[in-house]
């Protein structure tokens, strides 16, 4: 009976693992289909080492609660395989390991980078003749994915940072005045201010924080900005600023680029929140305070969004009875039906539509003076956000599951990469 084989790259999320679960749960239900699930140690990169995880070996309960666990369960990674010429010798590999152990359904969960790789790994598949179901599985917390109308990942990092948005605002508010008066909040999204919205959700009316969010969409403008907020101090008392590790000064550069880059010549981010800080000081000499929200937000599978964790689910199994009914080159997609009530389908959309392309945030979710959302935002927001999905906890922690992770016997000789 044929295997498949699942694996995760990229940027882990707090429901990647339910995608996971729900994979395997999926599979479980068509022993008469699927011989094993094999997942792969670190993504493609155990891929190409033949470093493979049998997943019998886990119980129904340990894959149950693999959908409350936050991280990646096998492994990720960031490895860029180039075009199907210049890196020949890796597919050509690839598709040796998946013969040795007869896979013959490929689920890759990943972003539009690991959409790339799924498709040339269909393409390279069957140029050389090995029969196989290549299905790109999406998440990312970025929410930059084509052709979906939200990415799973993306629900339960804009309800942190929406939910740490306004708890935050409060301690500064309680401090403001004669203490601090300016919190900052950097937030990932790295071309895409997707999670910097959502952050405007903490927010109702007219004067609630944030009072200023910086999008990578927005060029930032030093001078209106340091208006900005002295405005806001003077009106309110104190002021929140998100700012997207994305932001770009006029000369289209980062304003903090850390200086290294990933395998896929990703700049590395981070620092933002601490040098916006530093400038607002400098000019009005207000106290602040700022946080830089990073792994934290990736990962705060404690605060997730119910509807985030029932779409991570959905598309897991949606890809499993896509490879069954023969698809290939194909991602399980959200699409949109209404906003209030949120109703979805999930839907097949080709990886050649998705590979390698960003959505951005659009222009009429950004309002007029470049530092808010709109109506519009808010709108396609709220619904992601909806429900919560508390963990068990034990002992006053939540119980997460760490899987036995059982290698499989290599059949082929070591290969390095
Ligand atoms: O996967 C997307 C992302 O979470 C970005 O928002 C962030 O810039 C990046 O990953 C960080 O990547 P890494 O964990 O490899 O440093």
């Amino acid at each position: 009976m044929p295997n498949l084989l699942y694996a995760q790259s990229g940027g882990v999320t707090a429901t990647i693992n339910a995608t996971a679960s729900a994979v395997i749960a999926s599979v479980r239900r068509h022993p008469d289909r699927i011989g094993r699930v094999y997942a792969a140690r670190n993504g493609i990169i155990g891929v190409l080492r033949e470093r493979l995880i049998d997943t019998r070996h886990e119980s129904d309960e340990a894959i149950a609660a693999l959908a409350h666990t936050p991280g990646g369960a096998f492994g990720s990674c960031r490895f860029k395989l180039k075009s199907l010429e210049q890196d020949r010798a890796h597919y050509q590999r690839l598709i040796d390991v998946l013969r040795a152990h007869d896979i013959r359904y490929f689920l890759y969960n990943g972003g539009n980078d690991s959409a790339d790789t799924s498709l040339k790994i269909s393409q390279i598949a069957a140029q050389l003749g090995h029969e196989l179901h290549c299905i790109g599985v999406p998440k990312t917390i970025d929410n930059d994915l084509a052709e979906t109308d939200v990415c799973p990942g993306f629900g339960s990092v804009a309800k942190y940072v929406a939910v740490s948005t306004r708890e935050a605002s409060l301690d500064v508010l309680s401090m403001a005045e004669s203490s601090t008066r300016v919190f900052v909040l950097e937030v990932m999204g790295r071309h895409a201010g997707w999670i910097a919205a959502a952050a405007g959700l903490a927010g109702r009316k007219d004067g609630d924080p944030p009072h200023i969010i910086l999008f990578p969409e927005v060029v930032f403008d030093e001078a209106r900005f340091l208006a900005a907020v002295k405005d806001a101090v003077e009106r309110h008392g104190y002021c929140t600023i998100i700012a997207s590790e994305g932001v770009r000064g006029p000369d289209g550069k980062f304003l903090a680029e850390a200086g290294t880059r990933d395998a896929f010549g990703h700049v590395q981010l981070g620092g933002v929140g601490p040098l916006i800080a530093d400038k607002v000081r400098a000019a009005h000499g207000y106290k602040y305070h700022w946080a830089v929200a990073d792994y934290l937000q990736r990962s705060a599978r404690h605060i997730a969004s119910r509807t985030d964790l029932t779409i991570s689910r959905k598309v897991g199994a949606a890809a499993v009875e896509l490879a069954l009914a023969g698809q290939n080159a194909v991602m399980p997609v959200v699409r949109r039906l209404s906003d209030r009530p949120y109703r979805y389908a999930i839907e097949p959309a080709p990886l050649s539509a998705i590979a390698n392309r960003e959505r951005k945030l659009p222009a009429n979710y950004i309002r007029a003076d470049g530092f808010g959302i709109t109506a519009a935002a808010r709108r396609y927001l709220e619904p992601l956000i909806a429900g919560e999905a508390y963990p068990p906890y034990v002992d006053g922690l939540p119980d997460y599951v760490r899987l036995k992770n059982r290698a499989v016997k290599p059949r082929l000789p070591a290969y390095e990469v």
